[in-house]
Order: structure tokens, then sequence, then C-alpha cells
């Protein structure tokens, strides 16, 4: 197992205001799962997303991560964990501006313990997702779609357990986003645990799993039959 939630509850509390966003969500994902947290908008699921990446923490229940009790752990512990073992893909990218493709990839190795051929690395990862020929291009010169590309390099390079990919399609137009698509699902065919929030059935059908969150609940917990298979492109040979 390497999630494993129970009953997990979430309440912000901002001075004399208490929002309570999840009631008691329970299940388990295992290593190389492909799974959709889907629901509309406000439902829950980046909160429920930054729980399980290690960036909040539940205000109740159990959550192991890598057989771990993640809920006793210092910040120091939850980071030193989180750097090493999980990427993450944000529909806003999240890339530093005024800084090359292939910097921004390296980022993550900053904090990596193995410091070999980091540059070496961050190639590879790039040249993964079809963006060996814009290594020393500054972020603010590709196009939407290269940006997300570069996010997955990002979350790739220290060769996480799991990758967690928020909206990832949620700011590109819809030929960008079949290509991020087929990066996901390659990667997840050569072993590596996705998990993919959307809003969109479209999107979350390409997963092989879908968790319907609503309201803080978790509606429905199935497998995708017909699974959406995207084709565009020729990246990731
Ligand atoms: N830091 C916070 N403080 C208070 N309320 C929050 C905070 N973060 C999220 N919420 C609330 O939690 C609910 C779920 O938000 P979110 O998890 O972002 O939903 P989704 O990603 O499904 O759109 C929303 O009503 C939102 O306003
Ligand atoms: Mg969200």
């Amino acid at each position: 197992m390497l999630i494993n939630i129970k009953d997990l509850k979430k309440q912000f509390e901002n001075e004399k205001l208490v929002t309570k966003v999840l009631h008691g969500l329970s299940f388990v994902i295992n290593e190389g799962e492909f799974v959709a947290i889907m629901g509309p908008s406000g439902s829950g699921k980046s909160t429920l997303m930054h729980i399980m990446g290690l960036l909040d923490r539940a205000s109740e229940g159990k959550y192991e991560f890598a057989d771990r009790d993640v809920t006793t752990m210092s910040d120091n512990e939850l980071a030193d964990l989180r750097n090493s073992k999980i990427g993450f893909v944000f529909q806003s990218f999240n890339l530093l501006a005024r800084t090359t493709v292939l910097d921004n990839v390296k980022l993550p190795l900053t904090y990596a313990k193995d410091k070999k051929n980091i540059d070496d690395r961050a190639r590879r990862v790039l040249e993964d997702v079809g963006l060996g020929h814009r290594l020393d291009y500054f972020t603010n010169q590709i196009s939407g779609g290269e940006k997300q590309r570069v996010a997955i390099a990002r979350a790739l390079v220290n060769n996480p357990s799991i990758i967690f990919a928020d909206e990832p399609t949620g700011n590109l137009d819809s030929k960008s986003g079949i290509q991020i698509m087929e990066i996901l699902q390659k990667l997840n065919e050569v072993g590596n645990t996705i998990i993919l929030v959307t809003h969109e059935i479209y999107t979350a059908e390409h997963a092989k799993r879908v968790i319907n969150v609503r309201d803080g609940l978790i509606v429905e917990d199935r497998p995708v039959k017909n699974r959406r298979l995207a084709h565009d492109g020729d990246l990731l040979k």
C-alpha cells in the first residue's frame, strides 16, 4: 500500500470561522495505480491532494504514506519525505520565470542527496517529455503545453514514488491537454503511480480508477471501463 487513508477529515480554522471541507474519507492506493480524483469545483479535491501530497495535514483520521504514519511526523520529516518521494504538477505550472527550462528541472535536485550527474538526469527527463530542443529557452519563451511538460519533467527528476497532478490540463488548449494526458498515461505504463485531480469526466476517464468526491465525501470509487487513450504526436517513445 502506498497510500492508506481512513476516516480522514479536514477543517480550516481562520480566526473564528471554521470551514469543514473533508468529512471522513477512506481509501487505499497501491503502487502503479493511475487514479483520478474527480468532483465539481469546491468539492475538496485540492484539499485532499494537498494532504495526500504532505503539503498539509489532516484534522482527523489515519494517513499512512509508504507504510509510515505521517500524522505524527514533524514538519521537517514531512518535507524530507515529500522532497524525496513526491512529484507535483499544478494547473498554473509554477515554473520559475527568467530561468531556463533546464535550470527549472534541476531545481528539485538541489535538495537531493545524490548530486551525481544532475545535468544528465535533468536533460534525460526533458528528452522524455519531448523537450530536448528547449533546454536553454527561458520559461516565458515557450508555450503553455511546453510549460506543463517542463513541470512534469521537474516532477519526475527525483524519481518519485508518486506524481500528483492537480488540473494539469486546466490552462491548456485541447491539443496540448491531450499531449499531457498521453505523457501521464505513458508514465503510468512504465510503472509510475499517478493521481490526477480533475473536475472533468472526459479527463478522468484517461485514468484507470475514478474516486468521485462531492462535498467532501466519496460518492463513488470505481475502475474506469473503456478507458480513453490519448494519442497525439509521438512523445516519450
Ligand atoms: N485555506 C482554506 N481556508 C478556508 N477554506 C478553504 C481553504 N482552502 C480551501 N477551502 C475551502 O474548501 C473547499 C474546497 O476547496 P478545494 O479543495 O480547493 O476544492 P476543489 O479543488 O475541489 O475545487 C472550498 O469551499 C474552499 O473555499
Ligand atoms: Mg482544486
